[in-house]
């Protein structure tokens, strides 16, 4: 290791999480509790008051206490936790929110950021504080963000005003898909929402990181919410850092209340809130789907499994490095079980899958047995929690990662610990339940472009 890389070394207490799949769950599905109401919130507390200085020192404290694990010490977003959060934190320094009451490009008001950190943002690692926090401290938090970003002493938050909202109705929702079609949203959403006939299905956010346009029939995964005010207000102020436009003088203020109907009626039910035969019936939907399109499924299944964060290697911004999506080289340390450098998935037929058999690229996958009889452990690929995957959905990644574009990376071997460094980690692990820290190291450490 050179002393260069050794700056940049993150160590990350994730092995918990790690194991229990828990890191899955949270990237793709967010906080625990991560449920947008489907009805308008109450008005929230008075807005961040003055005295901003001495809140400001009492915000810091509870930053760095509650927010340094994600978003960084500095506010960069770089925080140890954020390689395996998607979407990634926010970078505070560069003062560009997705949540927003005001213009593009505007910085959010006050009550935008408070009612952000009370309510967290769904779809996401980013907890609901209000559970967590007094409003004091929320209050406190938010002047001290504000901080972070010169825009915030610069610029004035350019609110949009909207007007009276027109009451759902089937009149109502059928003049919103008419103006859906109008504004072409379907042309990244699908002509259903769905992602039916979209024309761009890649997506990346001003940090690199692969985004997914959402799926306007999963309301729950909005990050701002399902109410017809927060639909109105993402797409007439757009998401900030994100492909998702604002649509600004493109329809009446009556038509855009039309829209925010016609795409809460897209709305379908969470599977945890269906009886079995509406369960069943999703399910041989999507079956059907994987069937006739099993590329898109693997790519969704490679995606919601994090894959490409593990699999890909990352700059010391944190950015995937440009050009080696999926081309392993990514180097992670699990003290004391040894190096894990991440795998070459392209089609690559040297140092990729290319040469390697459907059974074998699936025993890896479920068994963590690789096609030279090595056995790799549950860490850091927890590869158990892929063992249960459906023998269509293997098939369907699989087929899927045949149609990544091939790079030539050859990866270094995993390293093994001697024995006696192994057992005390398993005496770690087991008897003082201290599980292993994971490190991650930027750079690639394969032979492509001798970034290290
Ligand atoms: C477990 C990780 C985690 C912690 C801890 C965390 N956040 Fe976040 N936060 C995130 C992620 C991830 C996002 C990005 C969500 C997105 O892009 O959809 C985010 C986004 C935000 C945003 C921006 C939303 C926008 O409009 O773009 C604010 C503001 C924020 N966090 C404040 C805080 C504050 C204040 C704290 C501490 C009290 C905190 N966060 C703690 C993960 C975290
Ligand atoms: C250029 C592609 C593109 C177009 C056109 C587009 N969107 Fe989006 N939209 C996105 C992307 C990408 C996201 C995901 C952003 C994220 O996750 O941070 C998104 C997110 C959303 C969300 C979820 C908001 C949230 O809180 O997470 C809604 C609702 C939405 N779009 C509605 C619309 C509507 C309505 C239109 C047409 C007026 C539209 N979009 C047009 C790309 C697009
Ligand atoms: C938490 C990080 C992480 C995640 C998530 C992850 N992997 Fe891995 N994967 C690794 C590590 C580390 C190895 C061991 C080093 C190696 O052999 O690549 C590995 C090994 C592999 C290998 C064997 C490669 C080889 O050259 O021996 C394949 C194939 C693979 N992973 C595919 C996947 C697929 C497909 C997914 C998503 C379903 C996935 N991985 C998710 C970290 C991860």
């Amino acid at each position: 290791m050179t002393s260069a890389s050794q700056r940049f070394v993150r160590p990350i207490a994730i092995g918990a999480l790690v194991c229990s799949g828990a890191i899955g769950f949270g990237a793709v599905r967010g906080g625990l509790d991560a449920q947008p109401p489907t009805t308008p919130s109450a008005p929230t507390g008075p807005a961040v008051a003055a005295a901003p200085s001495e809140s400001a020192a009492r915000g810091k404290r509870v930053y760095d206490t509650r927010c340094v694990e994600c978003h960084g010490k500095t506010g960069s977003g770089d925080g140890p936790a954020a390689p395996m959060l998607m979407p990634r934190p926010r970078d505070f320094t560069a003062g560009r929110y997705k949540l927003r009451s005001t213009e593009t490009g505007s910085i959010p008001t006050d009550e935008d950021l408070l009612r952000t950190v009370r309510q967290g943002v769904y779809g996401s690692a980013m907890p609901a504080w209000e559970k967590l926090l007094s409003d004091a401290e929320i209050q406190d938090v938010v002047v001290y963000i504000k901080t972070l970003s010169p825009r915030f002493t610069t610029e004035l938050a350019a609110a949009v005003t909207l007007g009276p909202q027109v009451p759902s109705s089937p009149e109502s929702i059928a003049r919103g898909h008419q103006v859906f079609e109008r504004l072409s949203c379907g042309s990244c959403h699908g002509t259903d929402g769905h992602g039916t006939f979209a024309i761009a299905t890649e997506f990346e956010d001003d940090w690199n990181h692969p985004l997914t346009a959402a799926d306007l029939t999963q309301p729950w995964t909005f990050h701002g919410g399902a109410t017809s005010r927060d639909i109105y207000l993402r797409f007439r102020t757009g998401m900030s850092g994100t492909p998702m436009p604002s649509f600004k003088d493109t329809a009446t203020d009556a038509e855009m209340w039309d829209l925010a109907n016609f795409v809460v009626s897209l709305g379908r039910k969470p599977v945890w809130s269906m009886n079995a035969e509406e369960v069943a019936a999703l399910y041989a939907r999507d079956a059907a789907e994987a069937k006739a399109d099993p590329i898109k499924r693997g790519k969704y299944l490679v995606d919601t499994h994090l894959c490409v964060v593990c699999h890909s290697p990352l700059d010391q911004d944190g950015k995937i490095m440009p050009g080696m999506t999926l081309a392993g080289g990514q180097l992670m340390r699990v003290l004391p079980f040894g190096d894990y450098p991440t795998g070459n998935l392209t089609s690559d037929k040297e140092t990729g899958l290319g040469g390697w058999t459907d059974d074998q690229i699936k025993r890896v996958i479920t068994t963590g047995t690789r096609p030279n009889g090595v056995r790799l452990p549950p860490l850091p690929m927890d590869w158990s929690a892929f063992s249960a995957m459906t023998p269509a959905d293997l098939n369907a990644m699989v087929a899927y990662l045949r149609t990544v574009p091939p790079v030539s990376n050859k990866v270094p071997e995993i390293t093994r610990p001697l024995l006696p460094m192994y057992l005390w980690g398993k005496f770690k692990m087991l008897i003082l339940q201290d599980d292993p820290p994971i490190i991650i190291y930027p750079g690639n450490v394969g032979t492509k472009g001798g970034q290290r």
